[in-house]
Order: structure tokens, then C-alpha cells, then sequence
């Protein structure tokens, strides 16, 4: 007797199509995030909880003749085109990986914004990776696509999988931390300009080499027993980033985004990953909405919009 397929089974197509394939794919935010000291590979050793929410960038993937890729929207202009895009470093790894010719003609529509924190390049690499299966039929294993993800960047593996998950190594190792339908709502308030991730680390190494780090989040049980206690202001409470000493230290302007936040009755703010975009915790989404509101009126941010999570990965729509 053949094994029911799940849910998720009959949401992939089988066989390679023609194309159009749409592929959207969430940010991701980080409850917590703890930085251990450098590797001798240039990383940092890392224990956090990703998060993905409710923000899409939306990869549309069709035959060619070869491997071409168009860009709309927010921050797409400032995208290398080159073979430095992730997307096509994406479509590349997996041709490579399933011995075939890279041969697709991708559209990529933006709304994560660029260098923010929220991994918009990582889930376009993710939303690649998921499209050019796909369209090319090679039928991966969600294991396969992970592990072809951690070799585009450490964030690529979480945005396949998606929801909250607990990621170690560079944070490319991802496992699931909760099968839960219970929603969080949140604010993304967007900076005017981005920050280098690269950078943030480099300064955090900076402020621990000067001994001005503030101590490390540490291990993440305490946020892992309020994402089971559904209490926001649980979760409130447990939200930590140990790179968020770093970004205020390159952009202290920040400080007035969470403290605009904060007098908003935000239940918690806190920097999302590396920075700059800041993340707040509302108690429903008529809060997250309230709140958004008054942090556009602050005029401390570029731009602040509600969103929800754990949504899934990359996904075929
Ligand atoms: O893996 P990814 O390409 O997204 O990383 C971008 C940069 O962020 C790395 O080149 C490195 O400077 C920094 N990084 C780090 N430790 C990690 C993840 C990223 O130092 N665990």
C-alpha cells in the first residue's frame, strides 16, 4: 500500500512545464539572534530563531534560451544585474547541481526592501531555487533544495522552509521550532538607507574587541517557551539581538525609530537581523495597524507596514 501524500506533496508540480511558474517568498525576521565569536571561515557562529512574515517579494520563471532576469519594484535598481544577483547565482547552483543547462527567463518583482535586514536577497535566491525546480521538473527534496540554499548564503536554507525555525552553524543549519497556527502580529518600520551586513558584524567584533558589546542574548529558551505561550507580552519580554548594539552604533538614529515605537505603545522593538529596519511587536493587527500609523507620522522611518507571521517559505502560487 502506497503512503497518502501530504498537503505539501500535492502543492509541487511533478513534472518540468512550460512556465509561467510564480514563486513567492517571504522576510524573514530574527526573535533572537545570538553571535558567537568568528570562525576561522570569516562567520560567525550563530543561534537564532528566524522568523518569516508576511512580506513578499514574487519570482515568475519561464523557458529560454538562456538565463536571463528582469527586476521591478522597491530598491530594484539598486541590484547588481550581474553574476553577482543572487537569483541567477540561485538558478546556476541548482542547473550545476542537477547536470543541466541553466536555461530560464526570470522576473523578479521586489517589495523586501534591499540591505534592511530582512533577507530580501536571500528569499529571492530561495524563491529561485523553488521556481527553477519547477519549471525545470527536477522534483528536489525540501533536504536537497536546503542544502543547495546553504551554499548561496546562510539565510537561503530558512526562507525555503519558512515559519520559525531554529537556526545554528552560520544559521544555515534551519529545523522547524513550532507547528503552531497561532499568528503574531508586527510592524516593519523601514530606514531611508540601508546597512551592510557585513559591516554590522565587523563593527559588533569591534564594540566586544573594546569590551562596549552589550552581554550576548545567550541560548534561546526562554524565547522558545513564550512562542508556546501565545502571550505577546511573553514573547515581548524574550525578544533579544546581539547585533543590535552594532546597528545603533553605526545608525544611533534608530534609537528614535524604537523609541517612537515604544511611546506607540508598541509591546516591544527591536533591530530585525543586521539592521536597519526595525520590528515591532503589536498585540492584534488592529494594534499592528494603530501602530504602524503613528510610526509613519513620526517621521522617524521611511515607511512602516503590518505584517503577520510564521507564513511558509518559498512557495509555487
Ligand atoms: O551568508 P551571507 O552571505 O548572507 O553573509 C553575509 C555576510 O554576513 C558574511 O560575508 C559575513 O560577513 C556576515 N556573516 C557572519 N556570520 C554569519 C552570517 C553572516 O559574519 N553567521
Amino acid at each position: 500500500m502506497t503512503e497518502p501524500l501530504d498537503q505539501e506533496e500535492y502543492e509541487r508540480p511533478r513534472l518540468g512545464t512550460l512556465g509561467p511558474v510564480r514563486v513567492r517568498v517571504p522576510a524573514k525576521i530574527n526573535l533572537h539572534l545570538h553571535v558567537g565569536p568568528v570562525r576561522s571561515d570569516g562567520f560567525h557562529e550563530l543561534v537564532t530563531v528566524y522568523h518569516a512574515i508576511s512580506l513578499y517579494d514574487e519570482l515568475s520563471v519561464r523557458r529560454g534560451d538562456r538565463l536571463t532576469l528582469t527586476m521591478e519594484g522597491e530598491g530594484a535598481g539598486e541590484l547588481a544585474g550581474d553574476d553577482d544577483n543572487l537569483v541567477l547565482r540561485a538558478a546556476r547552483a541548482l542547473a550545476r547541481y542537477t547536470q543541466r543547462e541553466p536555461l530560464a527567463r526570470l522576473h523578479l518583482r521586489k517589495q523586501i526592501p534591499v540591505a534592511a535586514g530582512l533577507a530580501g536577497g536571500s528569499a529571492d535566491a530561495a524563491a529561485a531555487l523553488v521556481a527553477c525546480d519547477a519549471l525545470w521538473g527536477t522534483n528536489l527534496s525540501r533536504d536537497e533544495l536546503a542544502s543547495v540554499a546553504g551554499t548561496l548564503g546562510s539565510d537561503v536554507p530558512f526562507l525555503v522552509l519558512g515559519g520559525t525555525a531554529l537556526g545554528t552553524g552560520r544559521g544555515e543549519r534551519v529545523s522547524p521550532v513550532l507547528a503552531s497556527s497561532h499568528s503574531w502580529h508586527w510592524v516593519v518600520a523601514v530606514a531611508g538607507l540601508g546597512l551592510s551586513t557585513p559591516t554590522v558584524y565587523r563593527e559588533l567584533d569591534h564594540l566586544r574587541e573594546y569590551g562596549a558589546a552589550r552581554e550576548s542574548v545567550g541560548a534561546p529558551d526562554r524565547l522558545l517557551a513564550a512562542l508556546r505561550q501565545r502571550d505577546p507580552l511573553v514573547l515581548a519580554a524574550a525578544l533579544g539581538n546581539d547585533l543590535q548594539p552594532a546597528a545603533l552604533s553605526l545608525r544611533p538614529e534608530l534609537r528614535r525609530t524604537l523609541e517612537a515605537g515604544h511611546d506607540a505603545g508598541a509591546l516591544a522593538g527591536i533591530v530585525s537581523g543586521s539592521g536597519p529596519t526595525c520590528v515591532f511587536l503589536a498585540t492584534d493587527a488592529r494594534h499592528a495597524e494603530a501602530l504602524a500609523k503613528e510610526l509613519v507620522d513620526s517621521g522617524t522611518c521611511r515607511s512602516a507596514q503590518p505584517a503577520h507571521g510564521p507564513v511558509p517559505g518559498a512557495r509555487v502560487v
